[in-house]
């Protein structure tokens, strides 16, 4: 595919390499221009999940390194029929991250990689492990220690990636990888700031708009805030093209221990309130420095979206109703999407019957700790008095 990368701080452009990752100028990020085919129509499309759309997938690969990813149910709302939720729990790991894994390690394999890395709040962890045991690349990967989620880490031992704890948040872990990635340059980073990882979760918005066109507006939790614009990037580049004619709202949500971008849209301001002791129950985004703040300031800004933090409670008991009222089990980054919906729908910011997708992004088993909190009707029962507790709680 025809294209280019150009530096979002200094903007040089450079041929379309699949070698840079940052802008070898001035270590900024990099966005992938691509121009897809015309003829694009998703009536010839093959297969399923993100290699479907392999023709709008920047770069060459000489192996595709994949566990059938993406492909996600996307739920229509019990309460109302303008409400969907794009369930990315579903992924073989649980979480979204394997859209832009399988294109990430694939891309690792092509340059001759043997080491990934990856600081992680938890989900990137996972799925960069189960990724690189299935390439049979080593992987290392860099955790907050005591903040990531039993699932996730559980997830992570099970697939025998290395790991390796630091004292302090997301973010000094996040800037140690940069840091190898710049120094070392033999270990392939698979975090977000990699935009060909994010080649592969623009295909979120290509599913929603092959299933159900182009909705009014995109709900995302927003941690390292990659994933908000690569979904706005799908939508984009489909207009581009004529297959759809218009872009969702893209609308950030962040929990309001750990909201630099959504404190700064309130105010009206460009750039972020970086916060340095994020804290929130959503462990995948308690992130106080996003690395992506200028990508996802450009789909909000372009879509005219917003970005708005919720509370702790309103995220739990999103959760929860997510779980009671809809069957559907979601850790709770992914519930603060919903929480971010209800909060605008009361506050008059949104109307119901808007179409409207939530991004659901990981799968409630990722967190047993959140799920066990909530209230639970649990009795300890001798086996002869189960009929009559039924029947007196009819
Ligand atoms: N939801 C979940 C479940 C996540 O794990 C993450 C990010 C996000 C939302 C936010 O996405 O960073 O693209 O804005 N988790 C990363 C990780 C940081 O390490 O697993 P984002």
């Amino acid at each position: 595919m025809q294209g280019y990368l150009k530096c979002l701080s200094c903007n040089s452009e450079f041929p379309l390499q699949q070698d840079l990752i940052t802008c070898p100028k001035c270590g900024g990020l990099l966005e992938i221009i691509v121009h897809p085919p015309k003829d694009f129509s998703f009536k010839n499309l093959r297969g399923k999940g993100v290699w479907r759309y392999r023709e709008l997938i920047a770069g060459e690969y000489k192996k595709i390194i994949t566990l059938n990813e993406g492909n996600t149910p996307l739920i229509r709302s019990n309460h109302n029929e303008n409400a969907y939720f794009k369930f990315e729990g579903a992924n073989p790991t649980g979480s979204f991250k394997d859209r832009g894994m399988t294109v990430a390690i694939s891309s690792a394999v092509t340059l001759n990689y043997k080491v990934v890395v990856a600081a992680s709040t938890g989900n990137t962890a996972a799925s960069a492990a189960a990724y690189a045991s299935r390439a049979g690349l080593k992987s290392y990967i860099v955790l907050p220690k005591g903040k990531v989620a039993l699932g996730k880490l559980a997830q992570s031992i099970l697939y025998g990636t290395t790991i390796l704890e630091v004292d302090g948040s997301f973010d000094v872990a996040m800037s140690s990888v940069m840091r190898l990635y710049k120094e070392l340059k033999i270990v392939y980073p698979l975090n977000s700031f990699n935009p060909w990882r994010l080649e592969g979760q623009k295909t979120i918005a290509f599913e929603i708009a092959e299933e159900i066109g182009v909705p009014d507006n995109i709900i995302v939790p927003v941690g390292n805030a990659g994933n908000i614009y690569a979904i706005w990037k799908g939508f984009k580049e489909l207009q581009g093209i004529g297959v759809i004619d218009k872009i969702p709202r893209m609308i950030g949500v962040q929990a309001e221990g750990a909201a630099p971008i959504a404190k700064a849209i309130e105010k009206g301001s460009d750039t972020p309130e970086f916060v340095n002791n994020p804290e929130t129950v959503a462990t995948a985004i308690r992130i106080g420095k996003p690395v992506n703040w200028q990508k996802a300031m450009k789909a909000i800004k372009d879509s005219k979206g917003t970005a708005i933090s919720v509370s702790d409670n309103e995220i739990l008991n999103a959760q929860r109703q997510l779980a009671r009222n809809e069957g559907v089990g979601t850790e709770p980054a992914s519930a603060a999407a919903y929480a971010g919906y209800l909060k605008l729908l009361s506050e008059n910011k949104l109307d119901k019957n808007e179409k409207t997708v939530m991004i659901l992004t990981g799968h409630a088993l990722k967190d047993p700790d959140a799920m066990v909190k909530a209230e639970a009707k649990r009795i300890l029962v001798n086996p002869e008095y189960i009929d009559k507790i039924i029947l007196s709680d009819l």
